[in-house]
């Protein structure tokens, strides 16, 4: 798969995912958002496009939806098949490429794909990223909904000297990644790519990602460029668009 080389989830980094995500802070701190965005628009039938270790998956199982979740990644997927089982859930899982969707899933099959967790940032090219989110375009029904978040990478790039030079990345922990034995930091940075070290407080293993950082307004762009008509943003989960905020999420109608 033409992934970044280096961008290869390890065992190392699937083992800490979950505390690195920290389930439960994760549901407080959006607070609702996916569960009300997904009734608000009357989604019933949801496709997870990037699983993980299954903390949005496993929470929308738990609440009644008809789940499909995908993931290319053996050991993603192994560890999402542990949490099922520890949450009494049968996940639904398939095994594509985000880039050959389009030649798995028929036209217009679901009422809601999801790509959460800063997930779109593995994709490099901007070709790659386009025909992503064609297919995930093509594949939800007329009315539904893409749900996309990214992280703030534009502070990251602003702040590169006083985040290489002290070593300290300053996020609130929050949202979306909330752990507080895991801590994830960028170790390099540069406009094209950035490369985050994860450590765990307590045993010292460290995983490792290579990210592309989109610019402020990239994601949204192209969310625009692929024919998405009515996309909301929010920031942490807030409605509208605050330079300061960690994640962004994109509520986008097809
Ligand atoms: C940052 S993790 C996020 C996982 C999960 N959604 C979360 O919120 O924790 C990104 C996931 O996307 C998957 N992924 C990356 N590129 C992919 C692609 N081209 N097609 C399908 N899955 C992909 C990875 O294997 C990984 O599990």
């Amino acid at each position: 798969m033409n992934i970044h080389k280096e961008n290869y989830n390890s065992k190392v980094l699937v083992e800490m995912w979950t505390d690195f995500i920290h389930w439960e802070k994760r549901r407080l701190g959006e607070n609702g958002f996916l569960l009300n965005t997904l009734k608000k628009f009357h989604c019933q039938k949801i496709f997870d496009a990037c699983l993980g270790d299954g903390a949005d998956s496993i929470h929308l199982l738990k609440n009644g939806f008809n789940v499909t979740s995908n993931d290319l990644d053996n050991l993603f997927i192994k560890k999402a098949k542990e949490n099922a089982n520890k949450h009494n859930v049968t996940l639904n899982i398939t095994e594509y490429d985000w880039r050959d969707f389009d030649k798995h899933f028929e036209d217009k099959s679901f009422d809601s794909i999801f790509c959460l967790g800063n997930s779109l940032t593995y994709l490099f090219e901007k070709k790659d990223q386009l025909k992503t989110l064609k297919n995930f375009l093509k594949i939800i029904k007329d009315n539904g909904i893409l749900i996309i978040d990214e992280r703030n990478y534009q502070s990251i790039l602003d702040k590169r000297e006083e985040i290489l030079k002290k070593g300290k990345f300053q996020y609130s922990g929050k949202y979306v990644y909330c752990g507080d034995k895991i801590h994830g930091k960028p170790i390099e940075i540069s406009d094209d790519k950035v490369r985050f070290e994860y450590t765990d407080e307590r045993t010292g293993k460290q995983g490792y990602l290579v990210l592309y950082p989109f610019k402020s307004g990239e994601l949204l762009n192209l969310l625009k460029e692929v024919g998405f008509t009515k996309i909301e943003q929010y920031s942490d989960y807030k409605k509208g668009f605050y330079p300061d905020a960690d994640f962004y999420q994109y509520i986008c109608q097809k």
